[in-house]
């Protein structure tokens, strides 16, 4: 059973500028097209207004330091529940029988890295038919206290345990780009990038303003290892209609497809 995993960023179903606030329509339109995916899927969202504003301003992502983060993890994990019920909710009026599994529950982070999850509740639920939805996280860190745990490592290390048959990053940009594409309408589109592009995936981050997980660089990494470890992964526009539909029907080339040599 290799599901097909998709990461829906979190700029893509809430409003980075007002804080708590979900792209309603943006993310009914998202689970109907998803919808459309045949086969076993998981789904994993980010932060966006949620998580990423929360857990800077108790600098979770830097590990424990004072007592005041405790209330800052619990609150963090919180917002991203809430965050998490909208989407699940979203996916169950498009007829996905959704359910959410919390990372911070099943996850062991070291350093910020994942060490191991418990995996058998998903792999059962996949076996059963269901739609395991995770997310981005506050979570507890066996060296450091505290960690942000980005939806993207959740899918790295998920893809590479379940034998992803592809996974498919959602975002809202057209892929991955030589300069920021929100500053520099001319930026280039990168179709496609290897583990030959190190130089390349180091400029990424110059381009951006970093979130505090770290932003395209980041994602590019975390798919590169993916890509070795044989399994494909494509950037797609998730904002423009029809796009993701069309990427999860198994359409390939539709922003920046990440490949292992
Ligand atoms: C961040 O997850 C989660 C928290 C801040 C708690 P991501 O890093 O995957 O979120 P986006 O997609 O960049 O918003």
């Amino acid at each position: 059973m290799r599901p097909l995993i998709v990461k829906l960023g979190g700029s893509v179903i809430t409003d980075k500028r007002r804080p708590f606030v979900v792209k309603r329509a943006a993310l009914r339109r998202l689970a109907r097209e998803l919808a459309a995916a045949k086969g076993p899927l998981v789904i994993v969202h980010g932060g966006g207004s949620f998580g990423h504003p929360v857990a800077s301003k108790y600098g979770i992502a830097e590990g424990y330091k004072n007592k005041n983060q405790l209330m800052g993890l619990s609150l963090t994990h919180r917002a991203m529940e809430r965050l998490n019920a909208n989407v699940i909710e979203a996916l169950q009026k498009a007829g996905l029988p959704a359910i959410a599994v919390q990372p911070s529950a099943c996850v062991v982070v070291s350093g910020g890295r994942i060490q191991s999850m418990e995996l058998a509740p998903v792999k059962k639920l996949l076996e059963l038919g269901l739609i395991p939805v995770l997310y981005g996280d506050a979570v507890p860190d066996i060296s450091r206290g505290m960690s942000i745990l980005s939806g993207d490592q959740i899918v790295a290390y998920l893809a590479g345990e379940l034998k992803a048959s592809r996974v498919i990053l959602g975002v809202d940009v057209d892929g991955v780009h030589m300069a920021n594409p929100k500053k520099d309408k001319s930026a280039i589109l990168i179709r496609k990038i290897t583990p030959a592009d190190e130089e390349l995936i180091a400029s990424l981050g110059a381009a951006e303003e970093k979130d505090v997980t770290g932003g395209m660089e980041n994602k590019v990494r975390e798919l590169l290892a993916l890509a070795n470890r044989g399994v494909e992964a494509e950037i797609v526009n998730a904002t423009k209609p029809g796009v993701l539909k069309r990427a999860v029907q198994g359409e390939r080339g539709l922003g920046t497809v990440v490949v292992g040599r």
